[in-house]
């Protein structure tokens, strides 16, 4: 159990921030034009994300164990049909497929305390900046090295229980990442190009909406709050049940936005200010950051600090990755922590090579159309898994659970309640996944031509 709502909180945070919001956020952002997929993104987080987050946590609360018994003990208790509990099975295997990239991606801000911390790029260019970055991407052997190391570091935490390994993470890291956001966002204010940078994130052209960006958003919305996958419900089987799901659900996403989108602010200025590429994919962070501190006082010192807080807030982010598998295998076989952990770890690292090898060695090998392994595994999980699960976690709360477990979870006693929870998760959430899936099926601009009569 946690030790009080506040730590609920934190450790929620601590899985929903992370490479999420500081590496991938302003990426795709980049990748698809700016400011329409920015609200499309906040539309989904409110409207989508919410929701799911609160059925994740009350569903998990409700059992209290990991997402497959939680799933077979109410569908049981409840005589709903056993088919629901593959929503628990589906996230332990997306759970699994994300960490594999989710622990490359680790390695690489490793790797990027050390590069700032020796001076490296101190007064550095841009295109020093990204001449370093393409010259690691480069090699195998060293993303690899920092993919081991992020590996090997989750294991250890995960293997020692989720009170002692958590806690103590998170208490810390939160704030300080906080801290360090707000000192790049100085920066981006001051740097000159903070106006195009904001003009760039929150203009919107409808024209420049794309179904990928549509897509992309949605997928977005669920990997940066962790939902649609049972993390937050195996955090929820934690959650006292005096702690109120709603205020702090919302808590929890506010929080999550905010950094993502102080992240953005803090990294398009200096994109714009130094002549890049918005669009540059995923090495957007490893480029811009250093090259901002790079400018500033004792911009080693801070750069180093910075990459130390990002490889944190992924650590915690990582850890809650694994609680399904990790709980349900723990429970199932009765086996000990540290051995399981070892066990998931291993797998998810072999995996994991693949995403190294995607930027170097197999960067010509497409596993379907354009797409590297990495860009597949990426695609599959997040932007198919996850809402895919989230649609049937909103399902399941809003129909199949009854009354009783509504008012006492959520403490929906009165009929207006419950209805705004019906409308919000039996309807707002699942539509809001199946229209973002249509339209992309049927094509974005068959849509807006449609509606243009
Ligand atoms: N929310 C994390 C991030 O934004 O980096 C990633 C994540 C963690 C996704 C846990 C899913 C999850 F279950």
């Amino acid at each position: 159990m946690w030790s009080s709502r506040w730590m609920f909180v934190l450790a929620a945070a601590g899985s929903a921030v992370g490479l999420g919001n500081i590496w991938r956020f302003p990426y795709i952002t980049g990748e698809n034009g700016g400011g329409a997929f920015v609200l499309i993104y906040l539309v989904c987080i409110a409207l989508v994300g919410i929701p799911i987050m609160m059925a994740e946590v009350m569903i998990g609360r409700e059992g209290r164990q990991s997402p497959v018994n939680t799933m077979r003990a109410l569908t049981q208790q409840h005589h709903r049909h056993r088919g629901w509990v593959l929503i628990g099975w589906a996230g332990l295997l997306a759970g699994f497929l994300i960490l594999s990239f989710y622990a490359v991606i680790g390695g690489w801000a490793f790797k990027y305390i050390l590069s700032l911390a020796d001076g490296g790029f101190t007064g550095a260019t841009a295109s020093q900046a990204t001449g370093t970055f393409e010259a690691f991407l480069a090699s195998p052997w060293e993303m690899l090295f920092w993919h081991t190391l992020f590996m090997v570091v989750v294991v250890s935490v995960i293997g020692r229980g989720v009170v002692k390994g958590l806690e103590t993470a998170i208490r810390w890291i939160m704030p300080l990442l906080f801290v360090l956001l707000a000192v790049l966002l100085g920066y981006g204010v001051t740097s000159g190009a903070f106006g195009q940078g904001l003009a760039f994130m929150f203009r919107f052209d409808w024209d420049a909406l794309t179904d990928r960006a549509l897509f992309e958003a949605l997928g977005h919305a669920f990997f940066t709050l962790s939902i649609g996958m049972g993390a937050i419900m195996a955090y929820g089987a934690y959650v006292p049940s005096s702690v109120s799901i709603t205020n702090t659900v919302i808590t929890i996403a506010v929080l999550d936005t905010v950094v993502a989108l102080v992240a953005g602010l803090a990294i398009f200025p200096i994109v714009f200010a130094n002549g890049l590429e918005p669009g540059q994919g995923p090495g957007l962070l490893f480029v811009t950051v250093p090259l901002a501190f790079g400018q500033l006082p004792l911009g080693a010192l801070f750069g180093a600090v910075f990459f130390i807080l990002v490889s944190l807030a992924a650590i915690t982010s990582a850890i809650s990755l694994t609680e399904p598998a990790l709980a349900y295998l723990v429970e199932e076989y009765n086996a000990k922590r540290s051995r399981v952990a070892v066990t998931l770890g291993t797998g998810c690292w072999l995996l994991g090579i693949g995403t190294v090898l995607s930027f170097n060695e197999w960067a010509e090998f497409h596993v379907v159309g354009s797409m590297t392994v990495f860009d597949f595994v990426d695609y599959v999980s997040q932007n198919l898994m996850l809402p895919l699960g989230g649609l049937f976690i909103a399902l399941f709360a809003a129909f199949a659970l009854p009354k009783s477990v509504l008012g006492n979870q959520l403490g929906l006693t009165g009929p207006v309640g419950r209805k705004l929870w019906l409308v919000l998760a039996g309807v707002t959430a699942p539509l809001g996944v199946l229209v973002v899936f249509l339209v992309t099926i049927i094509g974005l601009d068959n849509v807006k031509a449609w509606f243009a009569g």
